[in-house]
């Protein structure tokens, strides 16, 4: 099992029993298995909210995407995906986060913080250096360092509450302070030349 997956389960009554725990990248993860827990996190309804307007038609980041395990049942994921904030002079590749979902009668048990820490983990050795989400902050700035000031001179695709939409930047010089978010319809063309 994962350490770190290890270390944030708790041993209480989950349904989750934390010794099979384990977790896997995505890729490994059947897109409909991915689907159905996604609508049992947030509802069937879930396609409209505007973080999948800032992603759409990109490719979630492998790299950047795991899930959690419980023997064979899924019992969490987490997604990221190539975003960028451009204006009239140019545009910053960022890395949007989310959905983070764990099944509704496992959470609380250390799944999300397992899988974020996972991530975290991938980005600072060098997969982002500046991610976005739209989140609650009690968890997300709380746990793992998101806040909202670098958005706050952003546009977004759709509605959101500003204190929601969160950055974790670390890099140098930072992102333009002004702008919009969305779909970076560059990565490609920048993944093949890397
Ligand atoms: C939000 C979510 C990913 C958290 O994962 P989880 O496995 O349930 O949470 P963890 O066990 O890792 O963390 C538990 C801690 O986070 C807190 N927490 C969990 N969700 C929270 C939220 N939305 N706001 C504030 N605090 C939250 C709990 O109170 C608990 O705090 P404590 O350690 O002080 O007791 C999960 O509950 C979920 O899938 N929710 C529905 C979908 C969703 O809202 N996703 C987030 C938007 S992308």
């Amino acid at each position: 099992m994962a350490s770190s997956l290890k270390r944030a389960l708790s041993d209480d009554d989950s349904k989750a029993n934390p010794d099979l725990m384990t977790l896997v990248p995505l890729t490994q993860i059947p897109p409909e298995d991915v689907e159905l827990l996604l609508d049992a996190a947030f509802g069937a309804d879930r396609h409209g909210r505007t973080a999948y307007r800032i992603r759409e038609n990109m490719p979630f980041l492998p790299e950047l995407s795991f899930a959690a395990l419980d023997g064979d049942t899924l019992m969490g994921t987490i997604q990221a995906w190539p975003a960028r904030v451009a204006d009239a002079t140019g545009a910053d590749p960022i890395t949007l986060v989310g959905p983070v979902a764990v099944l509704p009668e496992a959470q609380g048990k250390g799944i999300g913080k397992a899988l974020m820490a996972r991530l975290l983990d991938a980005a600072d050795a060098g997969a982002a250096d500046a991610m976005v989400m739209i989140g609650d902050p009690e968890y997300y700035s709380r746990f793992f360092g998101f806040t909202a000031e670098a958005t706050a001179g952003w546009d977004v695709p759709g509605p959101v509450e500003r204190h929601r939409l969160l950055a974790r930047v670390r890099r140098a010089g930072g992102l333009r302070s002004q702008g919009l978010l969305g779909p970076d319809p560059d990565f490609a063309s920048r993944a093949a030349a890397a």
